[in-house]
């Protein structure tokens, strides 16, 4: 939430920062800026909406400066408006800030500044914090990043900054805790970014920052890294991996179809060197390293949120059914505040696209307090999720831009199916020949998927049918019922069409209520375990005049003839159904929402990378 991006070197810092900006997009569009000290001047530029609207307004002024910093912002503390954009100012202009995060004892600080004589324009927690860095340094007479550091140790909250001073023009001065800063070193020239996509361009090689460290980068090159409490660190490097046409839209729309599209790869790079379906096996080896712990878990607790949380109630099915582990899975949210009862033989496996996800990490810190081990479930390489557990794998489901989460959903399922069937075999809960036989047939999922794609126009023409309703439901059954949930948040979040997703068992406790011939109900109709159960549901909702848009196994004849339109899917076994069933899902939530002229990259109020709580 938030994106930030900085530059300090011999080249133009605007074009780099607009570039990177865009970019970063998808942690927030409310509003816009940027910040470019040229001699003496410290010019600001910033404006309510996307980053499209700020440069419009920006070309008109002089964007001429080597060394400045900008941020779109998915606004917490004062609504989006051109005021409360960042970047912010301090009381006599000469420092400004842009911030990611939560200053929560912002109140407290901003009346005692007031006290002091600060004057505040804007209503956000990040100019009481530039105010806050402006006091100490002049009180205390410090270079830039001493008063930053110091100004840092009085605040609670989160935080990524960038901070330039327009009296210490050959520097920039940065620090995070719970919210993420990459610092990309070039020759001669830094960049700092919320993540590495905008830096990728120009060098591979970055530092990321830890939790209450403080860099300051130098224009001759040199830069250091302090933790607040002012002990110098040796920085570590690591070096992008990262391919710039991944970026881009490639000829697609939006990003969102390109990532629904790119699932049949996806899914296959998640299992490259970890499934072999001639030798009949699948393994990870960040699992391996760790087998006893696994073989030996008194349970297995997945916390995650959103899209991430469905995929750890499909992985409640697969490792409960075939490793015979219990399982539990929580809103990390929810668990971190809940006083959970865990011990060392507890496994905490943290689920996350993004991996900064500010919930999920201080569900990962309670849980290693509490002797856990922590595993992770991410995808993206170096993020702080992938850095605070013990032990994890990547889904490689590479950059995920639209904000509904697709590939990674089903990168997720892959990597979590791997697992389950791996420790089910490792634990002798299931034989060998079916072990065996579930590899093969989950090698053929990629393909499946693609076949399910290529159903795209079909089920664009019923996204028409359903483009005018305000509201849906969402039916599934086991393996699909949190499939039923991932339906209902992707059509809800991107076309803002209410929609519900229930066990198809439990409409009747209730939403059978709404039922009436307004309201289509997606049923996913697919599992063969309880196939004339989900006949009948799909009867009760008839005899209401429900719309019935059924998920069916090819070739299905009973339900298409109760049905208003069958969207028909490959057969698979039932433990790899979700991974297929998820695909006309997201397409029917994809062409409603383009119909219904929403942006679907970035629907309202969103942000991808929910970096606080
Ligand atoms: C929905 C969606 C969100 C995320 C959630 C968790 O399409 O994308 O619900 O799944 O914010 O994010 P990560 O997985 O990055 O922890």
């Amino acid at each position: 939430m938030c994106g930030i991006v900085a530059y300090i070197g011999e080249r133009q810092a605007y074009p780099i920062l607009i570039k990177g900006l865009k970019r970063l997009e998808y942690r927030g569009y409310d509003s816009a800026g940027v910040a470019l000290l040229h001699q003496d001047n410290l010019n600001i530029y910033k404006k309510k909406g996307k980053v499209d609207g700020l440069v419009s307004f920006a070309d008109d002024f002089d964007t001429t400066s080597t060394i400045g910093m900008g941020h779109t912002r998915w606004a917490t503390h004062g609504e989006p408006n051109d005021i409360n954009a960042h970047p912010h100012f301090s009381g006599d202009d000469h420092l400004t800030i842009v911030h990611n995060g939560i200053i929560e004892n912002y109140d407290i600080l901003k009346q005692a500044l007031e006290q002091q004589g600060h004057v505040f324009k804007s209503d956000t927690d990040t100019e009481v914090l530039i105010h806050l860095i402006e006091e100490v340094q002049r009180s205390q007479g410090l270079v830039l990043e001493e008063a930053v550091r110091i100004a840092l140790t009085k605040i609670v909250g989160a935080y990524a900054i960038v901070v330039i001073d327009k009296k210490e023009p050959n520097k920039i001065v940065a620090a995070r805790k719970s919210s993420p800063l990459v610092v990309g070193i070039g020759e001669n020239e830094f960049f700092l970014a919320s993540d590495a996509t905008p830096i990728i361009e120009y060098t591979k090689k970055v530092t990321y920052l830890n939790d209450e460290e403080v860099a300051v980068v130098h224009r001759d090159g040199t830069f250091q890294i302090k933790t607040i409490q002012n002990e110098e660190l040796t920085p570590s490097f690591q070096y992008l991996d990262i391919q710039i046409e991944l970026l881009e839209k490639g000829g697609y729309d939006y990003f969102m179809l390109k990532e629904i599209f790119q699932q049949p790869k996806t899914v296959s790079d998640c299992m490259r060197g970890r499934l072999n379906a001639e030798e009949g096996w699948t393994k990870l080896g960040s699992v391996e390293n760790n087998i006893e712990k696994f073989l030996q878990a008194n349970r297995i607790i997945f916390v995650a949120c959103g899209t991430s949380w469905h995929a750890g109630l499909v992985a409640e099915y697969l490792f409960e059914e075939l490793a015979r582990i219990p399982v539990e899975v929580e809103y990390a949210s929810e668990f971190r505040y809940r006083n959970p009862v865990l011990n060392e033989n507890d496994i905490v496996i943290a689920i996350s696209q993004s991996g900064e996800t500010a919930d999920t990490l201080a569900a990962i810190q309670l849980a290693k307090e509490r002797g856990a081990f922590v595993y992770g479930v991410v995808n993206v390489v170096g993020s702080s999720i992938a850095r605070a557990t013990d032990s994890g794998s990547y889904i490689h489901a590479g950059p995920e831009i639209g904000v509904a989460s697709t590939k990674a959903f089903t990168g997720q399922l892959t990597l979590l199916t791997m697992m389950a069937l791996n420790l089910a075999y490792r634990k002798g809960t299931i034989a060998k020949d079916f072990y065996r036989q579930m590899v093969v047939e989950f090698s053929t999922i990629p393909d499946k998927i693609q076949q399910t794609l290529e159903d795209n126009n079909h089920i664009e023409f019923i996204a028409e049918q359903i483009r005018g309703s305000e509201n849906a439901l969402y039916l599934g059954r086991g393996y699909n019922f949190p499939v039923a949930l991932e339906g209902a948040l992707k059509l809800k979040e991107i076309s803002y069409i209410h929609a519900e997703g229930y066990p198809a068992a439990e409409m009747k406790h209730g939403p059978i209520a709404l039922i009436d011939e307004m309201m289509p109900v997606v049923v996913i109709a697919t599992n063969k375990s309880a196939y004339e159960k989900i006949v009948s549901n799909i009867q009760e909702v008839k005899a209401r005049k429900g719309r019935v848009i059924a998920i069916v196994t090819e070739g299905d004849k009973q339900i298409r003839k109760m049905a208003d339109f069958v969207i028909e899917i490959p057969e698979v076994e039932e433990i790899f159904s979700p991974l297929v069933s998820a695909i006309p899902l997201q397409l029917l939530s994809y062409h409603t929402a383009v119909m219904r002229g929403c942006n679907v990259d970035q629907p309202r109020n969103l942000a991808k990378s929910v970096t606080v709580e």
